[in-house]
């Protein structure tokens, strides 16, 4: 007879603990346990081996040659931006989760894509785990995204949609979302982590078995994390976040890990009347506001994003604090990093802002996670703080040290073209000490100025007025 236990479960990270823990000795999280009822697997003991947990029988070993691959088949989802982000569309019997915060347009982007997919002639059956199959169709009818190839069912137990599955043989399965499935044979509740982690389970066996292409919706935490998010990341083949400011219409889909490509590329959308509409140069748009505006504190970075290159605004303000703490406010770059730009600016050129509050921010709603953006957050804080304007058709790249030396990039090639072709006329760069890089670069028809300290990009800015 099957035996129940309860336990302790960390809904970050998976941990399980037999009492209530204030913080998660693997996470480091604090507040995440909640009591679970278990059910305790049974050992299957095999007779002969002390390795009693391994099915003996089934060990089957071939040489890694002989393995056979199928070669993965990519389906096209219909739209570049969400094909770019996959590495080229979804793999056949690939299991996908799509996660963002509740409203953010993960359905929409699911039923475009699944209907294009559709016009393909594959069949595509999404569960409602969440949604009634009208309010569905009422989505779909206002995306124009009805095909006939779709088939909707309003069904959240496990089983039951395993059996429409054997039932319909789908080619792609929608599940909307992953914490409203619960499997009956969990004694869990609904979207606890034993749900979310089992229904998981279950689902990556069926897409492999079945080679049905599978994406999963996941909704994030109030902290912004996917609800058990390491324990799913492990288990699925691609994880893209789907972000986006609350009271903006761009929305920046993400990939996270990516199993059959590049990750941390990037996919732009704009939230329209009549769904998302995909914007193929998003440098455009980020920028679109800035040609009129001719105020101190903005530079310019071309920031890469997967293989990318995006040019995006770093605006800074800095101010006399009226609060005995003066504020450090970091939007769209890492706030330790802030941190270690403004100690670098204080030492090394003596910008002395103990008494100042600093607000960074990033344009567009995009974090900038490489360092190539640290020259140009320093120059934006150097501007503010002195008040002088630098010249606004360049862009700033390097990554500074903490002797306030300029180091290198990547691809710094990628990066000056894309400034060039959007009209950009100088980049301050680091020194170049490769000869075929800078061989290159001088192809380029944009005026570079090498830099090695942080001092001598205070000097261009001096002597290249607006
Ligand atoms: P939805 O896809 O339901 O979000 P999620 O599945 O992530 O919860 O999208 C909800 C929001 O998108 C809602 O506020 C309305 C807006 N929206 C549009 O602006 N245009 C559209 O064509 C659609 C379908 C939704
Ligand atoms: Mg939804």
């Amino acid at each position: 007879m099957a035996k129940f236990k309860s336990k302790w479960i960390c809904q970050n990270c998976g941990y399980e603990s037999f009492s209530y823990l204030g913080k998660c000795p693997d996470c480091g999280r604090f507040s995440t346990f909640i009591e679970e009822v278990v059910q305790e697997k049974t050992e299957v003991k095999s007779k002969n081996s002390s390795l009693n947990f391994v099915n003996l029988d089934s060990l089957k070993y071939t040489k890694i040659k002989d393995v056979k691959t199928d070669d993965s088949i990519r389906i096209k989802s219909g739209m570049e931006e969400l094909d770019r982000v996959l590495g080229g569309g979804f793999v056949e019997g690939s299991l996908c989760l799509l996660a963002g915060d509740p409203g953010i347009g993960k359905s929409t982007l699911i039923l475009q894509s699944a209907n294009n997919i559709a016009k393909q002639g594959k069949k595509i059956l999404y569960i409602c785990a969440e949604e009634s199959t009208s309010q569905v169709k009422l989505r779909a009818k206002r995306l124009n995204a009805d095909n006939e190839n779709i088939y909707v069912t309003q069904q959240n137990c496990l089983e039951e949609i395993t059996k429409q599955i054997e039932e319909l043989k789908p080619d792609f399965l929608v599940v909307d979302s992953i914490q409203s499935v619960f499997s009956a044979q969990i004694v869990s509740s609904i979207g606890s982590i034993s749900q979310i982690r089992e229904c998981t389970n279950i689902l990556m066996r069926i897409a492999k078995q079945y080679n049905v292409t599978t994406i999963i919706i996941g909704h994030v935490t109030k902290e912004g994390n996917i609800a058990g998010p390491k324990v799913l990341e492990h288990m699925v083949d691609c994880v893209l976040n789907f972000e986006g400011e609350k009271y903006k219409t761009t929305r920046i889909l993400r990939g996270i890990k990516n199993r059959f490509g590049a990750v941390f590329e990037v996919g732009v959308f704009n939230m329209e009347d009549s769904g998302l509409v995909e914007i193929k140069n998003p440098s455009e748009l980020f920028l679109s506001d800035r040609e009129n505006i001719m105020t101190s504190g903005s530079t310019v970075i071309a920031a890469l994003e997967g293989t990318r290159c995006l040019l995006l605004e770093v605006q800074a303000l800095t101010g006399v604090s009226p609060y005995p703490n003066p504020r450090r406010v970091a939007r769209g770059v890492e706030y330790d990093r802030l941190l270690q730009i403004l100690a670098v600016l204080e030492k090394r050129v003596g910008l002395n802002l103990s008494r100042s509050d600093v607000y960074i921010n990033v344009i567009g709603g995009i974090d900038i996670i490489e360092p190539a953006a640290d020259l140009s957050i320093a120059l934006a804080v150097l501007t503010s703080a002195k008040d002088c304007i630098i010249n606004h058709k360049t862009i700033c790249l390097g990554e500074i040290g903490l002797n306030g030396e300029i180091r290198s990039v990547d691809n710094l090639e990628a990066r000056l073209k894309e400034a060039q072709k959007l009209g950009f006329e100088r980049a301050i760069i680091p020194k170049i000490n490769n000869k075929t890089v800078l061989e290159r670069i001088k192809k380029i028809d944009i005026k570079t100025y090498e830099v090695s300290k942080i001092p001598d990009a205070i000097k261009f800015i001096d002597s290249h007025p607006c």
